[in-house]
Parts: C-alpha cells; sequence; structure tokens
C-alpha cells in the first residue's frame, strides 16, 4: 500500500499545495520551519484522523483560514483508496472514505497502517503514563476494533463516574445505585482492555528485544513490563476500597486509565538510568517492533514516516532502516530532513526508486 498524491488546502503553514509520490522512497528536504513535518503530519491525519502533535483541530487550521482539508489517494492491493480529512472551526471533523464520511472514526482505524519516528516519541520515555497507554493503545487498535470499542466505552463511563463523584460532593448525597452503573460498565470494557494488553505485551516484548538487540549488537538487557493495579487486586474489591478516596477527590482513582508499561534497561528504569544513546536506541526499537507487529497482524507493510530521522540514527542505521522497508517492494517511506545531499546519498544507496521533495 502507499500514497500516490496528496493535497493540503490550509493545513498548518500549507495554503494549497500538492504532493505526487513515489511508491518507495520520499525525501521531504528544506530549512528549518518550511513544513517538512506538517508534512508528515497529514499523513499521520489520513491514517488516524488525528495530529500526533496537536491534539487540538482547529490549531491545525492555517493562520489566515477557518478550514483545513487534506486530501489523499492511496493504492491499496491496485486499488484506488481515497481519504479526505477536513475541519471547519467550530464544527466536528469529517473523514471520507472514497467520497463517503464515515460515522465514527474507529471504522476507519487500520485501513492505512502508519507508523511514525519522530523527535516527540521523546515522551514515551520522559512523560506521564498517558503516553505509554496511548502506544498500546494505538497499536492494538489498529488490528482490534472490539479493542477500540471498548477503549471508548470505558472512557466514557469513566468519565460519567467522574461526573458523578463531583455531584456527590456538590451536593452533599450519595447513591450507590447509580454509581454501580458505570462501575459496571468500567468492569466490562475495563476487562477486556486490560486483558488484550496482557496479551498484546506479551507478543510484542520478543520482538521488541529483537529489535533492541539488532540495533545495538546485543550490547544490554532490555525489557517491557505491563503494570496495572488489576493485578494485584480484583475490580470489585479495588473499587470499594478506594471509594471513600473516590468521593473525597471527586475522581475515580482506580482502574486501567492508570495502567502503565515500564520501560527497562537492565532491570532499571531507562528514564532514570538510560544514557542518551540507550534511549534513542529504545525508541527506535520500540517504533520498529510496532512496525513489525503491524506488518504482521494485518498482513500489509505500514507506510513508514521517519522525522528528523538523522536526530536519533546515524547515516549507517538509517541505511539500514532504509533497506529493511523497501525490501519486498510492498513499504513506502518518508524522511524529513535539513541536508538535502545526506538524504540523497543515503537513499540512493538502498533504492534507485526514490523522489527528492524541496519545500
Ligand atoms: N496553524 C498554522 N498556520 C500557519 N502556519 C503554521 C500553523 N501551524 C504551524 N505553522 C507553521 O509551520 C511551520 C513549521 O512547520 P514544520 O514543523 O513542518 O517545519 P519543519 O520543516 O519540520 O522544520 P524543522 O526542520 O525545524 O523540523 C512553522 O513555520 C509554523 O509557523
Ligand atoms: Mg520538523
Amino acid at each position: 500500500m502507499y500514497l500516490k498524491t496528496l493535497a493540503l488546502i490550509n493545513y498548518k503553514n500549507f495554503e494549497n499545495q500538492k504532493f505526487d509520490f513515489d511508491p518507495k522512497i520520499n525525501c521531504l528536504v528544506g530549512e528549518n520551519g518550511v513544513g517538512k513535518t506538517n508534512v508528515l503530519d497529514s499523513i499521520y491525519h489520513l491514517a488516524y484522523g488525528k495530529s500526533y502533535f496537536n491534539p487540538i483541530n482547529k490549531q491545525n487550521i492555517n493562520h489566515q483560514a477557518d478550514f483545513f482539508v487534506i486530501d489523499g489517494m492511496f493504492s491499496k492491493g491496485e486499488k484506488p483508496e481515497q481519504v479526505v480529512v477536513s475541519v471547519k472551526k467550530n464544527q466536528k471533523k469529517i473523514i471520507k472514505r472514497n467520497g463517503k464520511a464515515y460515522d465514527r472514526l474507529r471504522e476507519h482505524i487500520g485501513l492505512i497502517p502508519v507508523v511514525i519516528i519522530s523527535p516527540a516519541d521523546r515522551d514515551l520515555i520522559t512523560e506521564g503514563s498517558s503516553n505509554r497507554r496511548k502506544f498500546m493503545d494505538g497499536i492494538i487498535s489498529q488490528s482490534n476494533p472490539d479493542y477500540l470499542q471498548a477503549l471508548l466505552r470505558y472512557n466514557k463511563a469513566l468519565s460519567q463516574r467522574n461526573a458523578l463523584l463531583k455531584y456527590f460532593a456538590a451536593n452533599q448525597t450519595f447513591n450507590r445505585d447509580n454509581l454501580e452503573i458505570y462501575n459496571a460498565e468500567m468492569f466490562s470494557s475495563g476487562a477486556i482492555i486490560h486483558r488484550e494488553r496482557k496479551e498484546f505485551i506479551k507478543a510484542f516484548t520478543p520482538i521488541f528485544k529483537k529489535r533492541y538487540a539488532d540495533i545495538s549488537n546485543d550490547k544490554e538487557e532490555v525489557n517491557l513490563v505491563y503494570k496495572s493495579q488489576l493485578f494485584d487486586t480484583e475490580w470489585k474489591v479495588l473499587f470499594e476500597e478506594n471509594l471513600q478516596k473516590d468521593m473525597i477527590l471527586q475522581y475515580s482513582g482506580k482502574g486501567v486509565h492508570r495502567d502503565d508499561l515500564s520501560l527497562k534497561i537492565k532491570d532499571f528504569p531507562v528514564k532514570k538510568y538510560g544514557s542518551q544513546g540507550q534511549q534513542k536506541t529504545f525508541l527506535i526499537a520500540l517504533k520498529l517492533a510496532q512496525y513489525d507487529f503491524i506488518k504482521e497482524e494485518l498482513s500489509t507493510k505500514p507506510i513508514l514516516l521517519l522525522d528528523d530521522i538523522f536526530d536519533k540514527l546515524d547515516e549507517k542505521r538509517v541505511a539500514q532502516l532504509i533497506a529493511l522497508v523497501t525490501k519486498d517492494d510492498l513499504g513506502q517511506i518518508f524522511i524529513s530532513d535539513t541536508h538535502k545531499e545526506r538524504t540523497e546519498n543515503v537513499v540512493k544507496a538502498s533504492s534507485d526508486s526514490y523522489n527528492m521533495i524541496n519545500l
């Protein structure tokens, strides 16, 4: 599967721009601030219906305009697939596949598998657990629509439960039956989420370890550990024990929304004990494992978006990466870099077919 053409209207710094892409390698080159990352993000948009970098839709609209359109034409097994994402200020985002609008975003997820590697991935290591949950959720959802549905159900019940806790506090009242409605919903959807995350990490960890070993030449032992309150205590007990605290804080403190993924190097957190280089290697290995996993699950090579890749890897590693993706025909890859020659040299070595796009 690959992206053939892309049209951007009022998307961030692009007022009206069209691109024709190579089925294999596309390099976006130009100085800082010309919009290289924005092009990659627009492709991410076509896959996930949202930005990788900025979740606030209207901030992705060009400052001079009140709407944006991202129009992508893909070729999937020789069949054309058009995906259009459009956002108008103060209106709901619309995503269309071949001219027909989706009722729900989740119907679209998985159609266009995309993996992005960007300097912003650093957040996975340095920031809070929500980044790591998002990482797990993003991968599992691509191949498991039931999971995505359970997540949406869970999040809805969670925010309703929190609203109810606030209501109890504001009105100095309590109603167990009302609370139980949301508890039950969180138990049933949360159980699916917990089970699937557990299964996922079990399958994903060996893939990740292999990637890390390949990149680092087997230098050090790494591991991923799924953390969840549900491992220690049963749902009902967990909620019951924490009820008083929930009432005081007016917030649900227990459940899969507190899950985490601990990232370890020699049994220590990579955030505290990993060197800069080890952290970069860790992130690349995580992303490549994501690529392998999705490729396996969906039997399609994802489109790979490499933003500022030389930030993380030297030229030799970048060349290895490109060779890997383009090896047997299917994979398409987008690379952004400020140095045209550097990128072209690396790319030339692995493929006859490539496209340099000067921005
Ligand atoms: N809503 C918006 N409207 C207009 N311009 C925007 C908007 N959002 C971002 N920009 C502009 O987009 C540009 C940044 O684009 P981008 O991050 O893609 O650059 P880049 O080429 O990747 O740069 P670098 O090499 O520094 O990574 C900035 O000039 C910024 O002002
Ligand atoms: Mg950039």
